[in-house]
């Protein structure tokens, strides 16, 4: 039936201004499916293109870790400062309120604890459960140079494949071994890789020398890692020169929950990350909020 409710004068078509075509903008995610990019642009925020991740995942494999013993009581509360949440199903469906709206990167994959070798990983979620999750990305780590190298990059190309089909954005995590060379040119190699066979974007861990090889050699986000706790103007330098190099966020946990003051820290750190606080400036917050803390 012809419509009916005005006539065509009074209907506005816009007959001479060209469709607008707006670009994806986030690093390499130009050719992804809409799901794709809707999921990401809930991670990496479309205004900046940057993300602050907290990544609370640890106890898969290390258990109930520093700070992270009663999670109820230390990270619930931080929740509304990060951009996204990466941790395990069990923590998400235990412990983190459904109505809090965070974007989840789950953690994907696992197997053995400390005790072990921790590259003999395997995916350890079901697609469904990602999807009933309504996670934003799936995450899992890589050994690049591990004694199960291979499994692992299989772990992954199996969980792009998986992802692809659903339009879940993968986030490949650069595992370093105890004993291995943290350079760039390692990373590049590791985060390469991830690339080359399917990751949307990959974690890895910010080196003094050439960490700007790393990002511009990798066709895809890079988030730095945060790895072990250290001095809160080290951390918020460390995340500073990342970004400023290339990175695309920031993926911390210890240097954010160990910190005397949680909630400071990562609202210094977000200032880094999406308004180019220096460090120094940004310890400067950190200091004011954490005395304003004390004073309430
Ligand atoms: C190791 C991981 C972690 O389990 C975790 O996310 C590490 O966070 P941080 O080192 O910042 O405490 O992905 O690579």
């Amino acid at each position: 039936m012809p419509e009916t409710d005005v006539s065509k004068e009074e209907k506005k078509f816009y007959e001479d201004v060209p469709q607008k075509n707006p670009v994806f903008s986030l690093k390499g995610s130009g050719s992804l499916d809409w799901g794709m990019k809707d999921r990401l642009s809930r991670i990496f925020s479309p205004k900046t293109g940057h993300t602050v991740m907290l990544a609370v995942d640890h106890g898969y494999f290390q258990g109930p870790t520093t700070g992270l013993e009663r999670m109820d009581i230390s990270i619930v509360p931080l929740i509304p400062y990060a951009d996204a949440l990466m941790l395990t199903r069990g923590i998400l469906r235990s412990l983190v309120p459904p109505d809090s709206n965070k974007p989840i990167v789950m953690r994907s994959s696992g197997g053995p604890s400390i005790l072990k070798e921790l590259s003999n990983e395997e995916i350890a979620v079901d697609i469904e459960d990602a999807i009933r999750m309504n996670v934003s990305a799936i995450a899992l780590q890589v050994f690049i140079g591990g004694e199960f190298e291979t499994r692992s990059v299989h772990n992954m190309t199996k969980l792009v494949d998986a992802g692809l089909r659903y339009g879940i954005p993968v986030m490949a995590v650069t595992a370093v071994g105890k004993e291995m060379v943290r350079d760039a040119r390692y990373f590049r190699l590791a985060c390469r890789i991830c690339a080359e066979l399917g990751a949307h974007f990959v974690k890895t861990y910010y080196v003094p020398e050439g960490f700007r090889t790393v990002t511009s050699s990798c066709p895809v986000p890079i988030v730095m890692a945060g790895g072990k706790k250290i001095g809160e103007l080290e951390a918020l330098t460390m995340a500073y020169k990342a970004i400023q190099e290339g990175a695309s966020g920031v993926d911390m946990g210890r240097n954010i929950f160990q910190s005397e003051n949680p909630v400071a820290m990562i609202k210094a750190v977000s200032a880094v990350v999406h308004k180019d606080l220096t460090p120094e400036k940004a310890l400067e917050m950190y200091n004011d909020l954490k005395s304003k803390k004390r004073k309430e």
